[in-house]
């Protein structure tokens, strides 16, 4: 069998996510994203998998390190925010670039307004994590690290 790839793994935070901390900690709890930036860096390091943390408000920002991953990543991680929504850029983006998508989100995205409930990375995805906070983007690296074991 042929060795596969080492884990290297993208991880990208939408619009607003570089707000953790302040915005709305009711919903998005208090760890700011250099705290869950740390929490994937510790967890990558553990399983041996290298990943690289980015965040950008622009839409068009996304799509271009989306398509750059092709070829040069194992999975994609991400968590489009409120482009989760509203974007057919970042999806399309997401199907070109053939590499594995989880998708998270903090928030329990179908407890809250119905304008949240449809995503267009879900249909995608190899997996969808909401709704457990922090957590769900180290679960999505637990998986995606074994893409390439
Ligand atoms: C979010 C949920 C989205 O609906 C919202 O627009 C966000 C964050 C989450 O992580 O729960 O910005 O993706």
């Amino acid at each position: 069998m042929p060795k596969a790839m080492p884990a290297n793994i993208l991880v990208l935070n939408g619009p607003n996510l570089n707000m953790l901390g302040l915005r709305e900690p009711a919903v998005y709890g208090h760890e700011t994203l250099a705290d869950v930036n740390a929490a994937i860096q510790a967890r990558a390091d553990e399983l041996g998998a290298e990943v690289e943390c980015r965040q950008s408000n622009h839409e068009g920002e996304l799509v271009t390190w989306i398509q750059q991953a092709r070829g040069e990543k194992t999975a994609i991680i991400i968590n489009a925010g409120a482009y989760s929504h509203t974007s057919i850029a970042i999806p399309d983006a997401l199907r070109a670039a053939e590499v594995p998508v989880y998708e998270v989100h903090l928030s329990n995205i179908y407890q809250r307004e119905s304008f949240r409930h449809h995503s267009y990375i879900s249909d995608l995805a190899t997996g969808v994590i909401c709704g457990l906070g922090l957590d769900g983007y180290l679960y999505a690296l637990n998986s995606a690290a074994k893409l390439s074991d």
